[in-house]
């Protein structure tokens, strides 16, 4: 998501300390940063909902600093039993979107965020089943954003044209880093030929914006490595690009192994440097620092994340997503176990999980 990380969990990348509170908030770095300004566009001052957050949480496997609602199939589950899951999963978004009212008065949704998660895992005749059920219960406007998760290695030429054909105008790459150490010091399923491939077939479908997701302040990841994995991203010419501080979450498998602020982790001054390397590369690449995590070329600038930063409402669907109608915002369950019981009907009387 790039940032771009979709409302509801999407909004729990939100760097911003002072957004902490919002969905999930995850604060990034911090101290050092700029500030930046952020060009608001007039016609998202909408205070109907005009976004949707979806929620798709498989993954072939958990990273060791991810605390995000996930359920990881295993690489070497066979594909009916994966199929099992990702349709059991969507019949529950499906019935949970049924039972949505409508915010009044009715407008169409002008972006939708598929997060995870990765929602690239899903078979595009999946996604489509939920893309129709938003456009029959909200509509959802021809110019609309429509962005979606990607990592490398859970997707090929041809399911990115699904995808894409299905209305997914944005996609956001999960790289991370270039360093093949460092992907699997991260426990990423994906590897740097993953990454390439992933790459150039963004190149080939060309959706109308892309994104790349990278990491800094990662065990062990010095300036050069990390200026090594931005003069890559560069080269790779997206036009949005995301770096976020990693944020040491409780009960993760890095929680565990590393302490903020000591080796092999950056310390808090070091961890500021690498955020003003990357300032200083991207910005001087010609990427518009928009805000404290996210660099866009002219008019590829998030439109999914204004909702969460001008306090908008908007839906939210699925595991552990937020969503904020009415003045409510309801934080669906992030066990599967426990969303099953709550959907529908804690999203058609906003009621909050127990
Ligand atoms: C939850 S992931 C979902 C998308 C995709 N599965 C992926 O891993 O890229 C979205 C983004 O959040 C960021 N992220 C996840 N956990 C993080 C953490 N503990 N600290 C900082 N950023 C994190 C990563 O950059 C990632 O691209
Ligand atoms: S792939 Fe993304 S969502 Fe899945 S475990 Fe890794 S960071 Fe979390």
């Amino acid at each position: 998501m790039g940032l771009c990380r979709g409302v509801g969990n999407a909004a729990r990348r939100i760097p911003l300390r002072a957004l902490r509170e919002s969905p999930g908030g995850r604060a990034a770095s911090s101290a050092s940063a700029p500030a930046t300004k952020l060009r608001v566009r007039n016609e998202e001052d909408s205070e109907v909902a005009a976004a949707a957050y979806v929620h798709l949480p498989f993954c072939n496997k958990k990273c060791f600093y991810c605390d995000f609602p996930v359920v990881a199939l295993g690489e070497t589950t066979p594909d009916d039993a994966r199929d099992a899951h990702f349709e059991g999963y969507v019949g529950l978004l499906l019935d949970e979107i049924a039972a949505q009212p409508r915010a009044r008065p009715e407008v169409p949704l002008r972006s939708v965020f598929f997060g995870g998660g990765t929602p690239s895992l899903i078979p595009p005749a999946l996604l489509a089943r939920v893309v129709d059920a938003l456009d029959a219960k909200f509509g959802i406007a021809p110019d609309a954003e429509v962005s979606m998760e990607a990592d490398p290695g859970t997707f090929d030429r041809q399911k990115l044209s699904a995808f894409a054909r299905l209305g997914v105008n944005r996609f956001s790459v999960g790289v991370q880093s270039f360093d093949e150490t460092l992907l699997a010091a991260c426990g990423r399923s994906h590897n740097l030929a993953d990454v390439y491939r992933a790459i150039e077939d963004m190149h080939h479908v060309g959706p109308a914006s892309w994104s790349l997701d990278l990491m800094f302040g990662l065990p062990h990841q010095t300036p050069e490595v990390w200026e090594s994995t931005l003069a890559e991203a560069i080269a790779a010419d997206p036009p949005h690009v995301s770096c976020y501080d990693l944020q040491i979450e409780a009960g993760t498998p890095f929680d565990r192994w590393y302490e903020v602020g000591r080796a092999p982790l950056p310390a808090e001054d070091a961890g500021a440097s690498l955020f003003r390397l990357a300032s200083s590369l991207l910005t001087g690449a010609g990427y518009y620092h928009y805000e404290i995590s996210n660099y866009a070329r002219e008019g590829h600038e998030c439109r999914h994340n204004y909702a969460y930063w001008h306090n908008r409402p908007f839906y939210g669907f699925g595991l552990g997503a937020t969503s904020h109608i009415a003045g409510h915002r309801v934080q669906r369950p992030k066990r599967m176990a426990k969303y099953r019981q709550w959907s529908p009907l804690g999203a058609a009387f906003g009621r909050r999980p127990s």
